[in-house]
């Protein structure tokens, strides 16, 4: 049994990508090991965020993760500015980053181009990712390959602050899910699909109607050679429909593409619709349901409670090395 920690930003309606990427391994893996999941809204305000339609995110997001199957007697799922540990360790792990390691990451160089306005958070965002995981002695951080970078210099900040300070953090290893791992936006299939693009079509909200998924699936950008096959450098859109097919049925690349291959692109975006309407639509009545119950309350409260306790402890011990005590 392995600890394991993921969080999920409430910065917009969750997609397709998030839910193959990321969500559908942590219900899996709850079953096996000790699970932290978070809703990271500090993560959130590192750019502009409307108050209420982030409060409502949080709560979305929350109702989100039970109605994908995550379960609460065996999981901490918990919003991340609830437990103020995450904070305090992330400031102490600023003072232990470089600037040129953070100046490297490609995420904070991608949302900062071309922006007049770039918060400082948005820079020192990676620390606060190495505290969410630190304070829990992480094993195992489940997420998509775009985080691997973020995932490195977590490691290299824990084992900086152990040979500095003496044996305080567990170093965590990354996992990525073999399907799945990089949904691509259906317009632009060179592109990770995002919740925050402009273009709505680009990407299937979780909670989408049936008739919006089968809309944008069937307006999906492909290729002109009509023929279905795997090959993501050369054939990015249809590559990109055959994950998704693959990672909603469960079924490997290899038999999704032999199950398609003599058929034509409007058949393949039937199909492709079908499975994600099938995955999706049962998530959504769940997550209407629980958005605004009392249950849903009580998960987050205990959750909170629960990660407290043992960031609290992880924390103290970093101050005692650090010498931040009396
Ligand atoms: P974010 O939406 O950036 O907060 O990401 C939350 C989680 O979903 C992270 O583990 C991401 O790596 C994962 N994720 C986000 N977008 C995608 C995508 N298009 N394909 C696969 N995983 C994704
Ligand atoms: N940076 C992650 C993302 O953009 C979200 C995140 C914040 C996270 N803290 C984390 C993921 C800790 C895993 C573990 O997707």
């Amino acid at each position: 049994m392995k600890t394991i920690f993921s969080g999920i930003q409430p910065s917009g309606t969750l997609t397709l990508g998030n839910y193959l990427g990321a969500i559908k391994q942590f219900v899996q893996l709850q079953h096996e090991h000790h699970c932290y999941f978070c809703i990271v809204d500090q993560h959130a305000i590192t750019v502009p965020q409307e108050p209420k339609t982030l409060k409502n995110n949080i709560k979305s997001l929350a109702a989100l993760y039970i109605a994908s199957g995550i379960d609460p007697e065996k999981t901490t799922l918990f919003v991340q500015s609830e437990v103020p540990a995450h904070t305090e360790l992330g400031w102490m792990l600023q003072s232990m980053t470089y600037m040129g390691e953070l100046e490297r990451m490609t995420q904070f160089k991608d949302k900062s181009e071309g922006r007049s306005a770039v918060s400082s958070a948005l820079f020192t965002y990676p620390t606060l990712m190495a505290a969410d995981i630190l304070l829990y002695q992480a094993n195992i951080v489940p997420v998509g390959d775009d985080q691997t970078q973020h995932l490195e210099l977590t490691r290299d900040i824990a084992d900086r602050f152990n040979n500095r300070f003496g044996d305080t953090f567990v170093l965590p290893e990354i996992r990525i899910p073999d399907v799945g791992a990089r949904i691509m936006s259906l317009q632009e299939p060179t592109k990770k699909m995002s919740k925050s693009d402009e273009n709505t079509r680009s990407f299937i909200s979780m909670l989408d109607t049936p008739k919006q998924m089968e809309k944008k699936i069937k307006s999906a950008v492909t290729d002109s050679d009509g023929v279905v096959k795997f090959d993501k450098d050369n054939k990015p859109g249809v590559s990109n429909l055959l994950s998704i097919f693959a990672s909603c049925t469960g079924e490997s690349i290899e038999a999704v593409e032999e199950h398609f291959k003599d058929k034509r692109y409007g058949d393949l975006k039937k199909e492709v619709a079908q499975a994600v309407v099938d995955t999706l639509a049962p998530i959504k009545e769940r997550h209407d349901e629980l958005i605004n119950s009392k249950e849903l309350d009580e998960i987050l409260t205990n959750g909170a409670e629960k990660a407290h306790k043992v960031a609290s402890k992880t924390l103290n011990k970093a101050k005692k090395k650090m010498g931040l005590i009396r």
